[in-house]
């Protein structure tokens, strides 16, 4: 529905795939026009990333998480099923696991997220293999990323957050562009190499091929959860120098205490996907700030105003 995107984005979209593409300004909890959308389309399978992702937000406005992440994921799979649509991918995420027991976390790890978002993505996980089993034709493929960033090859398709940036990438790139002063490091007393936060960043093209893998595969059980990083972790400080060499910009931080609710460190272990979906990340923390930088260098205001 367009509330954190941008149309252009599309339109771009179409540029670079040569693909034309039919668009449905709909709300996901819009009951009747979805079943008029799947009338219309008949789709095989449903690759479903509508969702509310801010955590902060989700503390202060939980219902609104509950409704719009966890009924509209119910509204869905509801058209699907008098459509007879039986096949769906769904975005989840690496915070469903909570408090790291060990690492890397495998998809065996216990869940136990900390906050309003990460239990809508834990309870979608837990309707949508409820609602497999209800059927033997359907299938469900829960897809639980890491931190995606970075932004198509060609500059022309990026991450432009609405407002100020709570993720660290499009912060960045916001002060490598002179858009912000300087960077806000939230710790710098954690048990990792340098001190910072430690992630497992994906780029985002990497990411994307992963829902074709698993779309397009015949290995994968009626349900299966898979991770989707890249499988090791860098610090804030290392991203950053990385994005400085890249840029060729000093890129100014202050240390400020740790932001709460945030983890030391953690990183996946994917190797079910490599082994489900045949599916590898190709493209490095190097290529991951090249393509940000690229796309902001291209696009200082992002796609304009909507
Ligand atoms: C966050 C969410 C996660 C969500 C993901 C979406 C939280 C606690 N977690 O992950 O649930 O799935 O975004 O992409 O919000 N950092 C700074 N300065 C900044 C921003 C971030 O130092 O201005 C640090 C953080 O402390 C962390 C690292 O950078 O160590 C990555 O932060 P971020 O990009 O927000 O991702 P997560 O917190 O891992």
């Amino acid at each position: 529905n367009l509330c954190n995107g941008h149309e252009a984005a599309l339109e771009r979209v179409q540029g670079i795939t040569n693909c034309e593409l039919q668009f449905m300004n709909a709300d996901i909890l819009d009951s009747n026009t979805l079943d008029k959308v799947f009338n219309n389309f008949k789709p095989e399978a449903v690759i479903h990333f509508a969702g509310l992702k801010a955590v902060s937000e989700s503390v202060a406005d939980p219902l609104k998480y509950y409704e719009v992440n966890v009924g509209g994921s119910i509204s869905l799979l509801k058209t699907m099923s008098k459509a007879k649509c039986n096949n769906i991918v769904f975005s989840s995420s690496a915070t469903v696991y909570g408090d790291p027991q060990y690492l890397p976390y495998d998809e065996e790890h216990s869940t136990n997220p900390v906050n309003p978002y990460g239990r809508t993505k834990l309870m979608i996980e837990n309707i949508i293999n409820d609602w497999i089993t209800t059927d033997s034709k359907r299938r469900g493929t829960i897809l639980r990323y890491f931190n995606p960033v970075g932004a198509h090859e060609s500059g022309q398709i990026g991450e432009e957050p609405i407002g100020t940036p709570n993720n660290l990438m499009p912060y960045i790139a916001q002060v490598a562009d002179g858009r912000r002063e300087y960077l806000n490091i939230f710790g710098n007393d954690y048990d990792t190499a340098d001190g910072t936060g430690a992630r497992d960043y994906i780029h985002v093209v990497d990411l994307a091929l992963a829902h074709i893998g698993a779309l397009n595969q015949n290995k994968l059980n009626k349900f299966e959860i898979l991770n989707v990083g890249a499988g090791k972790s860098t610090t804030v400080l290392e991203l950053l120098k990385k994005f400085e060499e890249t840029s060729g910009v000093t890129i100014n931080f202050k240390y400020l205490p740790r932001r709460d609710g945030d983890l030391a460190a953690f990183w996946a272990d994917s190797s079910k996907a490599f082994e489900k979906i045949d599916w590898q990340p190709e493209r490095n923390i190097k290529k991951i700030c090249e393509d940000t930088w690229c796309w902001h260098k291209l696009n200082p205001t992002g796609y304009g105003p909507k």
